[in-house]
């Protein structure tokens, strides 16, 4: 984080706390903020002052906390203009569903909501709820109504909640709400720079019913468009088979089979300055995927498999390739396996880690290879680690220019 803040031009972030258990996480979210040399203004709705004093978020904070609009730190009663106008974002965190509510239907009933709706800078929602609350079809059209009007949902996530029930709808950690807000205000470094991305497992029909496919989740690559994102970068995200929401800002071209995304990726890439290929492409394909479901007999089933396209082949022997980036899972024999592929696919970099720590997991370690030789990026959740993959692509990519 210490390089970040060097990077921040503005500084001024209004956290808004609302009535939910996670407001005492508030408390550290100031603290690490605060630490990076960000001014934290606190308002607070009466509900939060339940869960966590004023007084706490002033001493966090080293300033007066607003908790009405009828105050007593402003003499015209604007609090909710000069606020808002004195930020350079609005943070909410921990947003409760009737916060939620009420944001996506321009509800003004106290100085927060109020303020949020009279803002002129970008506003950041950490939901955090019990997970019914979030699965409710009532808090899922308003959190998509929030997403069209511009506001960036940071989480929930999943786990243990503070009524005891598992599930999604607990406030992300202030470690990573404090990495998104300086990432956030941070100058976009990837401005105009256009991201190509394969991700996930691809899927190759046998029949109607049955097919060839991997265990790959696609958690690496849609973390990788996110910290593109994150950098400005403009990301088009070819992917596979996968349970995951795409990245906001990112452009989602769904495809099956590796003949689908290899037609996906030829469509796209003529625009693309760096192509990142993470999908764990299938190397076959069913000579003749049949019509019909296949009938269970007493013989044996023989397939003809062929090859299917090596698309990051494809891409790296353009006349004018974009930055092209593999990947490589090994179950053995990394380092050499790896080293060979980079050469084979005649690629300026190459990522490898091992599939049984990698693949369908949430953590992830990677080696990189260029051409200085390999670098080390330790264990550590996958948003994390694509974060200091994309730097190292972004120093690359910028010596090339
Ligand atoms: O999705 P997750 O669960 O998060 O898991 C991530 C991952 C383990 C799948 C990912 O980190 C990873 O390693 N992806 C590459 C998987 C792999 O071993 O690919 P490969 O060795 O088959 O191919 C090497 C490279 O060529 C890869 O960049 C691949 O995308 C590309 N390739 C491969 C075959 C093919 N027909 N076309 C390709 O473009």
């Amino acid at each position: 984080m210490h390089s970040i803040m060097e990077q921040i031009q503005t500084k001024r972030i209004l956290l808004g706390l609302t009535g939910g258990i996670a407001a005492y996480k508030g408390a550290e979210l100031t603290r690490l903020l605060v630490n990076q040399g960000i001014q934290i203004q606190v308002v607070m709705t009466e509900a939060a002052c339940h869960f966590i004093t004023p007084t706490t978020m002033q001493a966090l904070s080293g300033k007066p906390v607003f908790t009405s609009q009828w105050g007593e730190h402003t003499a015209d009663h604007m609090a909710h203009i000069s606020l808002s106008r004195a930020t350079d974002a609005i943070i909410i965190a921990p947003a409760t569903a009737d916060f939620i509510a009420k944001l996506a239907h321009g509800l003004a009933d106290d100085l927060l909501s109020t303020l949020c709706l009279a803002r002129n800078c970008p506003l950041l929602v950490a939901p955090a709820m019990n997970r019914q609350m979030w699965e409710s079809p009532a808090t899922q059209r308003n959190i998509r109504q929030l997403v069209a009007d511009g506001v960036t949902i940071l989480g929930p996530v999943n786990g243990t909640q503070a009524c005891g029930e598992e599930g999604m709808g607990r406030m992300q950690e202030p470690t990573e709400l404090a990495h998104t807000v300086l990432t956030f205000l941070k100058p976009k470094s990837l401005s105009g720079v256009k991201f190509l991305l394969t991700a996930g497992p691809t899927y190759e029909a046998i029949d109607p019913v049955r097919g060839i496919t991997n265990r790959s989740s696609g958690k690496m690559g849609y973390a990788i468009a996110q910290a593109a994102l994150e950098l400005g970068a403009e990301v088009t995200l070819i992917s596979g088979p996968t349970a995951l929401s795409s990245p906001h800002g990112a452009a989602l071209v769904n495809v099956t089979s590796a003949a689908e995304m290899f037609e996906a990726v030829q469509k796209h890439v003529a625009d693309a300055d760096i192509f990142i290929a993470v999908a764990a492409v299938a190397d076959y394909h069913v000579a003749q995927p049949r019509e019909q479901k296949i009938k269970k007999s007493s013989g044996g089933l023989t397939l003809e498999l062929l090859p299917n396209p090596d698309i990051l082949g494809y891409v790296s022997g353009l006349p004018k390739p974009p930055f092209c980036v593999g990947f490589a899972a090994e179950s053995h024999n990394l380092h050499e396996y790896a080293a060979t592929k980079r050469k084979i696919k005649k690629i300026p970099l190459l990522a490898a880690n091992l599939v049984q720590q990698a693949i369908g997991a949430n953590d992830n370690e990677l080696i990189l290879f260029d051409d200085a030789g390999e670098h080390v990026l330790p264990r550590a959740d996958k948003l994390t680690v694509a974060r200091a993959l994309l730097q190292h692509i972004v120093n690359l990519y910028r010596q090339g220019e």
